[in-house]
């Protein structure tokens, strides 16, 4: 039986975790995994517990009495972990390996000094759960991940102008996919209260504004108490689906958009105020991320392909008219030509208006980063390629379809040529058309008469050409 004691460099200041390792190289290998899952998290290895802050047993079950050698050193611990409590410092203790897993929440009852006990399935799971642990006590994890990251920033990337601008109602992400950092930078998710967003969008809409987007990480996870005195919605606790119904009475406000959600958390509340409240845009970002099922579940995305299109088929018996977006990224470890091509598959049964897509990359510290199978850079860029082809066709489909028929746009600023203004369509395209300077600010029916690589182009219908009679709001 070998005993190991990982060691491992990081900054200074950094908490302690102390691993014991019995048993085979496997669970040699494991501990320097643990370790190495735990130092974006702030954690040193060291090879004393004396003043760690977390000790993991790493244990092996192949020897006769291995659970009780696992039981006396857990006895040890006990003293110790009172020791250091006493002085007013923490010290979580958890159980690993193949002990962990025969003998499950029985070591927890025996000796509830233990705080975490988890089989060699979990430990991709390893830093969500501490970060789990220390955000329920109200901690901060130090970690080294940068805080500032293109992925965290992505949805904000549009400027609020006067017209349309960005609130935001949620922060943060529970969902732990293990390509992602959000979770670790961003934290719990927390919902901002009614009255908060109400008084915010009521003053943005006394200077004018028309159109709001309301923004999260995971958006639609949002749920609050209804306002005082304003629970006529029937509803204990309210979700997205109230929540914009309830903005959708705010003077002024024409438009309600969100994003970025979560094909989780689309409920039944919020599918229904898709169908019935005119002032939410028909356009939904709902990330995928892939097709293939395997790929789903490494990813720790908590649905299948089969659960999205069911989803998407709800969306779109309540909003027939909706336009789809997502976000993929390819080349995730363990995807193959096969998990690709599901990717594609369901690309083409959902047909997408406009996409996000990108090459996985690794994240030091997400449970992503340690898989087995990454995939190579020139397969991932391949893959990248025909996958863009695809989404690209689809959005100039999406947008060749829209010529012809006559859209509500609200029109944001001047354009750059002379007499030239843009808007944006319900579909969140940009609409480029030739109209005086005065109808900025106004939503204005306008005939599409054509596509551009990015945008649409319209036209003023005849009758209100002369700008006097625009059918507006
Ligand atoms: N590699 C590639 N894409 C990523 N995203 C997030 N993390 C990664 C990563 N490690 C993408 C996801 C997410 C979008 C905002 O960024 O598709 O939905
Ligand atoms: Fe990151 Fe979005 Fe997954 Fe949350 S739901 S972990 S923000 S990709």
């Amino acid at each position: 039986m070998t005993e190991t004691k990982t060691i491992d460099e990081t900054p200074q200041g950094a908490r302690k975790v102390y691993i014991k390792t019995w048993g085979c190289q496997m669970n040699v290998y494991d501990s320097e995994r643990m370790a190495g899952l735990l130092q974006p998290l702030g954690y040193k290895a060291v090879d004393v517990p004396d003043d760690a802050d977390l000790v993991i047993l790493n244990t092996c079950h192949i020897r006769e009495k291995a659970a009780e050698k696992v039981y006396s050193e857990l006895g040890r611990l006990k003293a110790h972990k009172q020791a250091v409590e006493d002085q007013g410092r923490e010290m979580k203790i958890a159980v690993a390996g193949c002990v962990a897993q025969a003998e499950g929440g029985e070591i927890t009852a025996r000796a509830p000094q233990v705080d975490l006990v988890f089989g060699p399935q979990a430990y991709h799971k390893l830093p969500e759960m501490i970060a789990r642990a220390a955000r329920d006590k109200g901690e901060v994890l130090e970690t080294g991940f940068e805080v500032e990251d293109k992925f965290d920033t992505l949805a904000v990337g549009r400027k609020a102008d006067g017209y349309s601008a960005f609130v935001t109602i949620q922060e943060g992400c529970d969902k732990f996919c293990t390509f992602c950092v959000v979770p670790y930078t961003r934290g719990a998710e927390v919902s901002r209260n009614v009255d908060a967003i109400t008084s915010e969008v009521r003053a943005l809409a006394a200077q004018g504004l028309r159109e709001v987007t309301l923004l999260g990480q995971n958006v639609n996870a949002w749920h609050s108490a209804p306002p005082v005195g304003d629970d006529h919605m029937g509803k204990g606790t309210w979700g997205l689906g109230e929540l914009c119904r309830h903005l959708a009475k705010i003077d002024g406000i024409e438009r309600i958009r969100f994003t970025t959600s979560h094909p989780r958390d689309m409920d039944d509340g919020l599918i229904a105020a898709l169908g019935e409240e005119e002032k939410l845009m028909p356009y939904l970002h709902l990330p995928v991320q892939a097709g293939a099922d395997k790929v789903l579940k490494a990813m720790n995305r908590g649905h299948t392909g089969e659960h999205y299109i069911r989803l998407i088929e709800r969306i779109r018996k309540a909003r027939p008219d909706i336009a789809l977006s997502g976000d993929f990224i390819v080349g995730f470890p363990g995807e193959g030509e096969k998990e690709f091509q599901a990717t594609l598959d369901l690309v083409e049964e959902v047909k997408y208006g406009s996409a996000f897509s990108f090459k996985y990359s690794r994240r030091p510290g997400t449970p992503g980063a340690g898989m087995a199978k990454q995939v190579a850079e020139d397969v991932k860029t391949e893959r990248l390629a025909r996958l863009q082809r695809l989404l690209e066709d689809q959005k100039n489909d999406f947008n060749r379809a829209q010529i012809g028929r006559r859209l509500a746009v609200l029109l944001e600023k001047k354009g750059r040529n002379e007499g030239q203004l843009v808007g944006r369509s319900p579909y969140l395209q940009s609409v480029h058309v030739l109209a005086p300077d005065h109808l900025v600010g106004r939503i204005v029916e306008l005939d599409i008469t054509g596509i551009k690589a990015n945008s649409l182009t319209g036209s003023l219908p005849v009758h209100s050409a002369q700008g006097a009679e625009e059918k507006v709001s």
